[in-house]
């Protein structure tokens, strides 16, 4: 897996090392692309491919790699200081801080656009390219991330019900966590019942990672997150601490992991080696 990630930076290097008309841009884009994020996203891509049997090749890395683009670019634009102000991110100062607002406004635009030229670039099938491109748009931008972070801005010091909380969640950040799922379906090029099966996962791991990322909020230092903990309290955020109290959040989060394995049990059924993403899964399971 090691060598997935060697390869998954090499892809992502190699797309900035073009001649631009304007450097200073990709020096932006690269400070943030290279700091150090966790990867998750476009490693569970590859943990699903290989876990089906497929021997993965550069192409497949360069949807993986897109995938990443489009995170790092909403995390750029989800700390400026008109959405949630943070000075701090993947354990450096913010996108913003270090090169202005402009500069991180553009830096965010470019990895959003960007990523659909890379995944272009994968040289796959074309109805596949086709299925992958329109899924990754969708899980982006209206209908995905964008809408939830539009949602996520609009709820800050409302009591939402549990449905709305959840409708956030799913989309600001369960979208581009359930699309490992889609584009595996697509590139494995699956049957119906192992699609719903990963289309069910991908939605409770998405669900999950953002409870997870709430309790982090509350519970976890700089130093374990890399970012400023206690935001959401102080911007009044819709979280799952603040609406069901830290111990049921933590619940909450349990109860989907278990779920998550369970499913993967389920898709062992049908041949698919889970132990690595199971261990991964694991992996975001919070001790009391
Ligand atoms: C943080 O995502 C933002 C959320 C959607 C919760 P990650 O926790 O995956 O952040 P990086 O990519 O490792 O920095
Ligand atoms: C982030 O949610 C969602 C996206 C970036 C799309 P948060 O605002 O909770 O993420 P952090 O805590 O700043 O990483
Ligand atoms: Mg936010
Ligand atoms: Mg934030
Ligand atoms: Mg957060």
């Amino acid at each position: 897996m090691n060598q997935q990630l060697a390869v998954l930076e090499t892809v992502l290097k190699h797309f900035y090392q073009s001649p631009s008309p304007e450097p200073q841009l990709v020096a932006g884009i690269l400070y943030s692309i290279q700091a150090g994020g966790k990867r998750i996203r476009p490693l569970l891509l590859l943990d699903l491919l290989e876990g089906f049997g497929l021997k993965i090749s550069q192409e497949h890395v360069k949807v993986a790699a897109a995938l990443e683009m489009i995170h790092t670019g909403s995390l750029i634009h989800d700390d400026l200081p008109a959405m949630d102000d943070d000075d701090y991110r993947r354990g450096q100062l913010t996108n913003h801080k270090q090169f202005g607002e402009a500069a991180a406004i553009l830096a965010g635009d470019s990895l959003f656009l960007d990523a659909f030229a890379l995944l272009a670039q994968a040289d796959l099938p074309a109805t596949q390219l086709v299925e992958l491109t329109q899924a990754l748009s969708l899980a982006s931008g209206t209908y995905g991330m964008v809408g939830g972070q539009s949602l996520d801005m609009r709820s800050e010091g409302q009591t939402l019900t549990i449905e709305e909380l959840q409708r956030i969640h799913e989309n600001k950040t369960g979208r581009l966590l359930h699309f490992p799922f889609l584009a595996a379906g697509v590139l494995l090029e699956l049957d119906v019942e192992s699609r719903e099966l990963l289309d069910s996962l991908g939605k409770n791991l998405g669900l999950a990672f953002q409870v997870r990322d709430d309790i982090l909020d509350v519970t976890a230092s700089f130093q374990e997150l890399g970012k400023t903990p206690n935001k959401d309290e102080i911007a009044q955020k819709a979280t799952y601490p603040a609406i069901f109290g830290l111990e049921e959040a933590r619940g909450i989060l349990a109860e989907l992991l278990d779920q998550i394995h369970q499913q993967i049990t389920a898709l062992e059924a049908k041949g698919f080696q889970g132990a690595v993403l199971k261990e991964r899964i694991e992996g975001l399971a919070i001790g009391s």
